[in-house]
């Protein structure tokens, strides 16, 4: 065996998958319906770090970190302890019957950790689409007004009124109406895809022409309780927002009254190089949400915001039975420690910065990248029939997923169109562990 061999991370003993999955795939089949998916045929016996063996054995390297959740990596030591240590203590009481001191000191931990100086107040709840569904109640109780906006490519959940926020019809929509109501949807500023022949600025001055348009031709802005968004779309492909754009929303939105809730389900915890993607556009949000990575993979979210907003809603209000478990809010104050002294949010620069130089040089050889984008370690890759056309090509993201996952690389496509391919690899990865699936994706991409 030689020594780069010594070194790999990705390790196959049986086709994929193997017989153990293949049994464990048959009573899935039975027992679970089809309609919640699956992104590779392999059922898990353990998860360290970056890599996941299988139960036949073979070992995968994650670029996808359980759909984004595992910034600090599968099972980080001191999250593990935290966890254990809670456990032995209490599992649950409910924070309304019997309050817990981790749920307070991750409250407290939040409030500091977010964008603005300002007072602020943090509920927990137990996923991405209630947190969603939670900022858009209290912006609602607050502003007194029902009307919301969303954006086109938007993902905010699959929950009622989460699902209605979110843009894509199939398969998350489709079948599933009649949506909530009062959810009004601006065009995402997609640079990759403006107008052939238009500049970027002049794309950009359109956009923010066509939002100020919207109060006229949609809903009066007297009427709108707040605007919904993801600095970077999660689901819908990593399109980055411009920062003109942001510029030029935040200052309608003030203008108009109208709260801005960014939505960091899955752009947080250091996913984008900093602990927020708000923070690259030094924006300051009315109220964010928060899930995915808070816990490194428990299930927590939880939405920060202004203390006078979070105050105005009665006693009663807000909350559920899980809501800020003890044992996921221990996960979390653990999570955060680790992703402050480990510097996760320099490593995730780094990883994205070697992640896009390989993809650019990629893309000189491979006519069929159209695009390669993305802020820190969240990085797309838009694949496409022809650059000149720029016709998404779904057929050949999925067949990349698909040869990845046999090759020993766990990774997600993403996009309107499912044509994008998307990094969200766990920070503590190492820079061989991450050369070894740059290669292994590269080698799919040109066929290799
Ligand atoms: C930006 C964003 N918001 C909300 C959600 C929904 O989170 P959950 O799946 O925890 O309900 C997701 C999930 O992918 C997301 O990416």
């Amino acid at each position: 065996m030689d020594e780069s061999s010594l070194m790999r991370s990705i390790l196959l003993r049986t086709k994929i998958p193997g017989p153990n999955s293949q049994r464990l795939i048959r009573e899935r089949e039975r027992h679970v319906p089809r309609a919640v998916f699956q992104v590779a045929p392999l059922f898990v016996a353990h998860a360290h770090g970056a890599v996941v063996e299988d139960v036949d054995g073979n070992c995968f390297l994650d670029f996808a970190g359980g759909l984004g959740a595992l910034n600090a990596g599968h099972t980080p030591l001191t999250v593990v302890e935290a966890v254990k240590h809670q456990a032995d203590k209490s599992l649950h009481t409910c924070f309304h019957v019997a309050m817990h001191k981790p749920y307070v000191d991750l409250a407290r931990k939040l409030n500091a950790i977010t964008p603005g100086s300002h007072a602020k107040k943090t509920l927990f709840v137990n996923s991405g689409a209630e947190a969603v569904e939670n900022a858009v109640k209290i912006a609602r109780y607050h502003a007194k007004r029902p009307a919301i906006i969303a954006f086109e490519h938007g993902y905010h959940g699959r929950t009622l009124l989460a699902m209605s926020l979110t843009s894509k019809v199939k398969p998350y929509k489709f079948g599933f109406g009649p949506f909530a109501p009062e959810i009004h949807r601006l065009p995402y500023p997609y640079v990759y895809r403006r107008p052939k022949g238009m500049s970027e600025k002049s794309y950009l001055e359109a956009c923010l022409d066509h939002t100020r348009e919207f109060f006229k031709t949609h809903v009066a802005s007297e009427s709108v309780a707040a605007v919904v968004f993801e600095l970077v779309t999660g689901e819908g492909g990593f399109i980055v927002m411009p920062r003109e754009y942001v510029r030029g929303l935040a200052e309608i939105c003030r203008e108009h009254k109208i709260l801005l809730i960014v939505d960091e389900v899955q752009t947080g915890f250091g996913r984008t190089g900093l602990m927020f993607a708000c923070e690259h556009y030094g924006l300051v949000p009315d109220l964010m949400t928060m899930a995915k990575s808070l816990a490194s993979g428990l299930p927590l979210a939880a939405v920060t915001g202004r203390s006078e907003i979070m105050e105005s809603v009665h006693v009663g209000g807000l909350g559920g039975t899980f809501g800020g478990n003890p044992v996921s809010c221990a996960a979390a104050l653990a999570t955060i420690q680790l992703i402050e002294s480990m510097h996760l949010r320099a490593r995730a620069r780094e990883i994205g910065a070697r992640v896009q130089s390989r993809l650019a040089n990629l893309r000189k050889r491979c006519r069929w990248i159209g695009d390669v984008r993305g802020l820190g370690a969240m990085v797309g890759i838009e694949l496409v029939k022809s650059r000149l056309s720029r016709e998404p090509d779904p057929e050949l993201a999925a067949r990349v997923v698909k040869a990845c996952a046999e090759r020993g690389l766990l990774i997600l496509s993403a996009g309107a169109h499912g044509n994008i391919i998307r990094t969200l690899m766990p920070l503590c990865i190492s820079n061989t562990q991450l050369d070894e699936g740059l290669e292994t994706l590269a080698g799919v991409l040109t066929g290799g």
